[in-house]
């Protein structure tokens, strides 16, 4: 068994501690997602980086966990905000409960994740956390702001996607060496990392957006319906002559593309290979990533922090 699927099965099985110490109202809504599958990165950045900074113990699953917890709830947020019916291969937890649960579970979800990063008696840990959740919701606040809007800037969209998924990516891999006790240079740098890599791995998800839903397990296109101005979406404007783009740019700012548009235009990305042009676009984050990990302690930790690199850039869903 590989190291990686050896880890998930222990984060999973952490996960399921945590889903059976809940309030027994939450428990069937928060498990719709919380075992749902997912990829489980972010443990696996906060478990990497404890261990590269020394620290090994039993106890390191329940910090895993922390950032884990707090990305479902902001999937359970976000959801409800994108108007996302499905999620990890199912429907989402606002089509199946319906919104009003879908809202108290993720912040069920971010109350336990703090309840269990005070657990641990290190208030950098929660202040780690707190930085986090702030961060990600102004990003996703800064993203409604933006929404059918064609007219801001490349730096704005990189601001966007800090926000809403480069700081817990930042956060998950900072927790581990806070966790562990690194010094403040290297606590930075890991940080560094993470931010670099989540801003990345938000590039990759929006190229992702065209792909088929049966590899995502996310609605193909949403960006589209949304309004979210992504650089797939972007490039195919660039590539429209008049009068084509112009109708583009109305159905766009309207947000009225049928169904059968959105799919028409997906196909037309991945068929231009705007998908494979915006994925590359990440290079340059994944290579600050790469910088950061030369102030890194060389141990065995750092092949998994390089190999996340290559994952990231190449990932199916
Ligand atoms: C999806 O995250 C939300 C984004 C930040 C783009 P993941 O792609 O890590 O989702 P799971 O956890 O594997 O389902
Ligand atoms: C979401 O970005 C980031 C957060 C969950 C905060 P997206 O809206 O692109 O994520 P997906 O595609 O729904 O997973
Ligand atoms: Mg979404
Ligand atoms: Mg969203
Ligand atoms: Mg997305």
């Amino acid at each position: 068994m590989s190291v990686l699927k050896y880890e998930q099965i222990k984060v999973n099985a952490a996960l399921e501690k945590e889903l059976a110490a809940m309030p027994a109202p939450l428990r069937d809504i928060v498990g719709h997602v919380l075992l749902a599958g997912g990829k489980r990165l972010r443990p696996l950045m906060t478990l990497s980086s404890a261990r590269l900074f020394g620290a090994e113990d039993a106890g390191l699953y329940d910090l895993a966990v922390i950032p884990e917890m707090i990305h479902v709830a902001t999937l359970l947020h976000d959801d409800v905000l994108d108007g996302a019916a499905t999620r990890r291969g199912r429907a989402s937890a606002h089509v199946l409960f319906d919104v009003p649960r879908a809202i108290l579970a993720g912040d069920a979800l971010l109350a336990a994740a703090s309840h269990k990063t005070a657990s641990f008696g290190i208030p950098a840990l929660l202040t780690c956390v707190s930085e986090s959740v702030l961060m990600t919701a102004s990003g996703e606040t800064h993203e409604i702001a933006l929404q059918h809007s064609m007219a801001h800037s490349t730096a704005e969209y990189v601001d966007v996607i800090a926000g809403k998924t480069g700081w817990l990516l930042r956060g998950s891999c900072r927790l581990g060496a806070l966790y562990a006790g690194a010094s403040p240079e290297q606590v930075e740098a890991v940080s560094d990392y993470g931010l670099n890599l989540g801003i990345a791995f938000q590039m990759v998800d929006d190229a992702l957006d065209f792909a088929d839903e049966a590899e995502t397990g996310k609605p193909t296109a949403g960006d589209l319906e949304e309004g979210k101005f992504t650089p797939p979406i972007m490039k195919y404007v660039e590539f429209l002559n008049h009068p084509d783009r112009e109708k583009f740019c109305e159905k766009f700012r309207a947000g009225t593309f049928t169904p059968e548009e959105r799919s028409k235009v997906a196909s037309d990305i991945r068929r231009l290979g705007f998908d494979a042009e915006s994925r590359a676009l990440a290079d340059e984050y994944l290579d600050r990533a790469e910088r950061s990990l030369e102030k890194l302690p060389q141990r065995f930790e750092q092949k998994i922090f390089r190999e996340a690199l290559g994952f990231v850039r190449n990932r199916k869903s």
